[in-house]
C-alpha cells in the first residue's frame, strides 16, 4: 500500500518554528457553543442532515472566515475552510464532523472540528505559515444513527455512496436524498464533492477515544494505528401475534422470542476466543404490536458488528446470520435482512502515524499507539488521501451518551500534538517534495 511507505526522515526544517499552546479556556468555549446546538438535559441531538447539524456547520464556518480562511460547502454538505498558501502544493487537511447520535455527547466529532479551529489559531498567533494550503473540514453526517451507513459526508469526498442515496433512509423512511433536500442541497450533485487526491497531501483528525485505555493507562494523547470497520444489517422477523393468555406455549410463532434468540447468539459467537476483539450490537428493537396481552408478531432489530479483521468482522455477520435463521426456523418465523451500511477495517498509513508521533515526542507529550473501535471520517478520506488521527481521553471510556466526557485540557493537549503535527507534516513533505 502506497500510503504505508515510509518518506525520506524530516529535515530540520521543522525545528525552527515555535507554536504557542492551545488554550482550554478558549477550547471551552467553543465546546459549549456548538453544545448548545441540538444539547439539552438528554444529551445532544444534532443529526446528519438536519436544520441542527447545518446550524452548526454554519457557526464554525463563521469562526473560520473570521480567522481568514476561505469558506465553502460541497455538494455533499461538507464545510471546507482554506487557509491559503502560495504556489499549487497538495493540502494539508484537519477536522471531523459535527453531527451526533439522538442524545449523545457533545465531544464526539466537534473536538476535531474545535481542534482545528484552535490549530489554526495557534499557526496564526506564532505567525506561521505552512508551505501549503490548510484545509479544516466539517464533515456531514458522520454518525450511523440516522442512516446506518456512516460517514457519509466523507465517503461523497472519496467518491462513495452517490448511488445509494435514494436508497439509505432514516426510521422516519426519510431517504438521505430527501433529508439531503430538506437542508438545501442537491443530491444529485454529489458526484461534484469529489477530491483530487492530487490535490491533498495528508489529513488528521482529532477525536475523542470513545474508549478506555488512554485514561486507565494515564496517557493524554492516542495516536491510532488500526480503525475497525463495522457491518450493520436491519433484521426483521414475522411471526404470528395472538392472545398471550390463549394461546398455548408450544406452537407459537413469537417474533421477540426469535429476536432474543438473536441477541444471545451474537453475545455468544463475539465471546468466542476465536473472536477476540469482535463486538456485536443490537442496539435498536422494535416490537408490535407492543401490548402487554398480545404475543409479538413482529420485530425489526439492528444489528452492528465491528471488527479490525476485515474477514473476521464478515464471517462474524454470517455466523449469526446462521443462528438467527436456525432459531427462526425452529419457531415458526420468517426473516427479513438488509444490509444498510458496511465500512472495511483501516490500517492508517505508518508514515503519518511516525510524523504524529515525533511531533508529539518533540513537545512532551507522553502517547500510546491505540486501535479505534469506532469509525471515523479518517477511515474514508484515508482510502484516497493518507490519513491520521489523534485521540484525546473518554472519561470512562463513554461515548454515543449523554455522560461523554473529555477534559478541555485534554483537548487542548491533543489539539498542541496536532498543530505540532501539521507543522512537522509540512516540513516533512516538503524535504519529500525537494528529492522528486
Ligand atoms: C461513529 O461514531 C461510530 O463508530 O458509530
Ligand atoms: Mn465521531
Ligand atoms: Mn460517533
Amino acid at each position: 500500500m502506497a500510503a504505508n511507505v515510509a518518506p525520506e526522515p524530516a529535515t530540520a526544517v521543522v525545528e525552527k518554528v515555535e507554536l504557542g499552546r492551545a488554550d482550554p479556556a478558549r477550547i471551552a468555549a467553543d465546546l459549549e457553543a456548538i453544545a448548545r446546538i441540538g444539547g439539552g438535559e438528554g444529551g445532544v441531538t444534532r443529526p446528519g442532515y438536519s436544520a441542527l447539524e447545518r446550524q452548526a456547520h454554519d457557526l464554525v464556518g463563521g469562526w473560520l472566515a473570521d480567522l481568514g480562511l476561505t469558506v465553502s460547502r460541497d455538494a455533499a454538505g461538507n464545510t471546507i475552510a482554506e487557509l491559503a498558501a502560495p504556489g499549487s502544493k497538495p493540502a494539508l487537511g484537519t477536522g471531523s464532523h459535527l453531527d451526533s447520535v439522538p442524545g449523545g455527547g457533545r465531544f464526539d466529532g466537534v473536538v476535531g472540528v474545535v481542534g482545528a479551529v484552535e490549530a489554526v489559531r495557534l499557526l496564526r498567533e506564532a505567525d506561521v505559515a505552512l508551505g501549503r494550503p490548510l484545509r479544516v473540514v466539517c464533515f456531514a453526517a458522520e454518525e450511523g444513527a440516522r442512516f446506518g451507513q456512516a460517514c457519509l459526508g466523507s465517503r461523497a469526498v472519496v467518491g462513495i455512496g452517490a448511488s445509494d442515496i435514494d436508497e439509505i433512509c432514516d426510521e422516519a423512511g426519510t431517504t438521505r436524498a430527501q433529508a439531503m433536500r430538506e437542508v438545501g442541497l442537491d443530491p444529485t450533485d454529489l458526484d461534484r464533492a469529489r477530491w483530487d487526491p492530487r490535490d491533498w497531501a495528508a489529513f488528521l483528525e482529532l477525536h475523542v477515544e470513545q474508549g478506555t485505555v488512554l485514561e486507565s493507562q494515564g496517557v493524554r494523547v492516542g495516536v491510532v494505528d488500526l480503525v475497525s470497520g463495522s457491518t450493520r444489517l436491519e433484521i426483521e422477523l414475522v411471526g404470528r401475534a395472538s392472545h398471550s393468555g390463549g394461546t398455548p406455549m408450544v406452537g407459537r410463532s413469537d417474533a421477540l422470542s426469535a429476536a432474543a434468540e438473536i441477541v444471545m447468539a451474537a453475545e455468544h459467537v463475539t465471546t468466542d476466543p476465536r473472536h477476540r476483539g469482535t463486538r456485536a450490537t443490537i442496539g435498536r428493537l422494535h416490537v408490535r404490536p407492543g401490548n402487554i396481552t398480545t404475543i409479538p408478531g413482529y420485530v425489526a432489530c439492528t444489528l452492528d458488528v465491528r471488527d479490525v479483521d476485515s474477514d473476521r468482522q464478515r464471517l462474524t455477520v454470517v455466523e449469526i446470520l446462521r443462528r438467527a435463521a436456525e432459531a427462526c426456523a425452529r419457531r415458526g418465523v420468517s426473516m427479513r435482512v438488509r444490509l444498510i451500511g458496511d465500512t472495511s477495517p483501516a490500517v492508517l498509513p505508518i508514515w503519518v502515524r511516525r510524523v504524529v508521533t515525533r511531533a508529539a515526542r518533540d513537545i512532551g507529550v507522553e502517547y500510546r499507539v491505540v486501535t479505534s473501535g469506532a469509525s471515523h471520517d479518517s477511515q474514508s478520506v484515508n482510502t484516497a488521501v493518507p490519513a491520521g488521527i489523534i485521540f484525546v481521553p473518554s472519561r470512562a471510556g463513554l461515548s454515543h451518551v449523554a455522560e461523554e466526557w473529555t477534559d478541555a485540557a485534554d483537548v487542548a493537549v491533543g489539539t498542541d500534538v496536532l498543530a505540532r503535527s501539521l507543522v512537522e507534516l509540512d516540513g516533512e513533505l516538503a524535504a519529500i517534495e525537494r528529492i522528486r
